[in-house]
């Protein structure tokens, strides 16, 4: 039924295509015409009154599922098409709808959405059953859309693919190539110093300098390439990926609600100017990436397939199971997976700690004892560093990256006992889950580090569940990069720290979350920073 809309279009282009063929030709067809005309207005009618007004009452399988009040027949359970915040919605329905695990509701045009709400069922979403779930098709032709990348790996490949990953992205592995991050964490503080000097008084940008870093480490542990964006903010690379790192326009939006419908994926090959420039940003990221595998792939081949490079793309070409163009397309996901998210969550961090001198200074006296001078990091410790460990994981719980998660049913599977259909689009509300008192206490809605800092604490920040930590997901399907982002947040947060006082700038706009999927500063978090003398 869903895909009707797309069936109806065609009919209705031919139709009128015909139609003006017929009177450029002045052939007497009108009868005719005004028939296929008045049939496809009423099969229209009839389907938007079935979707709209039957189905969420009469036909949907989830009838017993609750679901909010008051749905109205374009915008469903939302008050708008595209409200800005959707997860806000969501987060409010998984509060007060009673529930067992399962909350259904409507967006714009209809479209089902179930919301999952309990450990048993994010356990059967994302540990029992998590590759029957996918990407969603709107997901997708956005992935698509910025990388040019076509990824249509089945989960079944993902679910290879990510045995062959797995040796690359151990915490033991990531140890090993935590130096690079703290070299480059190093260059940025001194970048940020630098400026500071240059331009005295004008605040620092930390999504600027963040961004740029998260970019460095990337291509450094992902593939032993370095794109040097801290040095050259203005280099070609940085210029392109910039073409592809922007925010979706708003249009976007009907874009990503018609593809539950049917497939646009023409829509993004149409060349107006930002498709095209969208386009020749990932071409030449790719291109870069594309150099870089085939130049690792012919050195393995020379050293008969014996490797001692730690970076991942070196590690997983060793493997054997991929062909350098599937490589491409996974730097293309490292990329757009783990780019802005860390640098965004490292923005969140240093947006609570500006604001608080007194976690600073037991934060920077902890890494002082730790390493007396910066020279003196070693980085692969750094984790064991408690109360840097429990800042880090705060901002982690407090800021997920991304707010509200939806995945469809690429196979029948089953949630809590209920039958999912194949098709069937699926959410779960990190930013709900993670705040949520019953998992967390009557403080879940404080930043508060200390929840981490004790005994038997340091992992589970106290939380009664295993699945109240959502911001890499959980499960079989959870981030694969979680233990690169944890060492990476920690090499950055710790540079900043223990060389600068950090005053915020913008406090009253820092904090605005910026509106769409992703929990990002609106405005940016600009900062003062002061030397702290002692740590060179
Ligand atoms: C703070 C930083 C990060 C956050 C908050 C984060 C969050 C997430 C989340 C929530 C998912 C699951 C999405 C879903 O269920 O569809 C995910 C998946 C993934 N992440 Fe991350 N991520 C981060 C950093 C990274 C980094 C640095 C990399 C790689 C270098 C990475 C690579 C991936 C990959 C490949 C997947 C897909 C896994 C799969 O499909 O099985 N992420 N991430």
């Amino acid at each position: 039924m869903a895909s009707f809309l797309g069936s109806w279009l065609i009919l209705v282009v031919s139709t009128v295509g015909i139609s003006l063929y017929h009177v450029i030709t002045s052939r007497p067809t009108l009868l005719f015409i005004s028939s296929v005309v008045a049939l496809e207005v009423i099969s229209f009618v009839v389907w938007a009154f079935y979707w709209v007004v039957l189905y969420p009452v009469y036909f949907t399988p989830f009838r017993n599922i609750p679901t909010p009040p008051n749905r109205k027949l374009l915008t469903g359970n939302l008050d708008e098409f595209f409200p800005d915040y959707q997860w806000q919605i969501a987060r409010n329905f998984y509060h007060t709808i009673p529930n067992n695990g399962l909350i259904r509701y409507y967006g714009g045009m209809s479209v089902e959405r179930l919301l999952v709400t309990t450990p048993n069922a994010l356990r059967d979403m994302l540990t029992m059953n998590a590759y029957d779930f996918g990407q969603s098709s709107t997901f997708k032709l956005l992935v698509k859309r910025v990388t040019g990348s076509t990824f249509s790996f089945t989960t079944d490949e993902v679910k290879v693919h990510r045995k062959h990953f797995m040796p690359a992205f151990t915490t033991t592995h990531i140890k090993e190539i935590t130096y690079l991050f703290w070299d480059k964490c190093v260059q940025m503080t001194d970048g940020m110093e630098a400026q500071t000097h240059a331009r005295p008084g004008v605040p620092i940008s930390i999504n600027d300098w963040g961004s740029r870093a998260a970019l460095d480490n990337i291509g450094l542990a992902g593939m032993g390439y370095d794109f040097e964006t801290l040095q050259k903010p203005d280099g070609e690379l940085r210029r392109h990926y910039e073409k592809i790192n922007v925010k979706p326009h708003k249009s976007l939006n009907w874009v990503g609600l018609l593809s539950n419908f049917m497939n646009l994926g023409l829509l993004l090959q149409i060349p107006f100017k930002k498709n095209r420039e969208i386009a020749q940003g990932a071409k030449y990221v790719r291109s870069v990436a594309s150099r870089v595998i085939h130049e690792r792939k012919a050195r393995l081949l020379a050293s008969k397939g014996v490797t001692d490079r730690k970076d991942i793309i070196s590690v997983a070409l060793a493997s054997g199971a991929f062909t350098p163009e599937q490589l491409v397309e996974y730097v293309m996901v490292f990329l757009s997976a783990g780019h802005e998210s860390t640098a965004a969550t490292f923005e969140w961090t240093i947006y609570e700690l500006a604001q608080r001198p007194e976690m600073q200074q037991r934060l920077r006296a902890e890494l002082r004892e730790f390493a007396p001078k910066m020279d003196d990091i070693n980085p692969t410790r750094l984790e064991s560093l408690p109360y840097l460990n429990a800042v880090c994981s705060e901002a982690l719980r407090f800021y997920p990256f991304t707010p509200m998660v939806v995945k469809v049913a690429e196979r029948d599977s089953t949630i809590v006992g209920e039958h999912i259909p194949k098709g069937t689009l699926v959410a779960y509300i990190p930013m709900a889950t993670n705040r949520d008192k019953a998992f967390w206490g009557s403080d879940a809605e404080v930043f508060n580090p200390d929840r981490w800092m004790e005994p038997g604490k340091a992992k589970s920040g106290g939380a009664t569940s295993n699945y109240a930590m959502l911001s890499f997901s959980a499960g079989n399907r959870n981030c694969l990069g979680h233990a690169f982002a944890r060492a990476e947040l920690a090499c950055l947060v710790a540079s900043i720290v223990g060389r600068f006082d950090i005053l915020l700038a913008n406090p009253e706009t820092a904090g605005i979350v910026d509106a769409g999927q992703v929990t990002r500063s609106k405005a940016g978090v600009h900062v003062h920073l002061k030397p702290v003398d002692g740590w060179l």
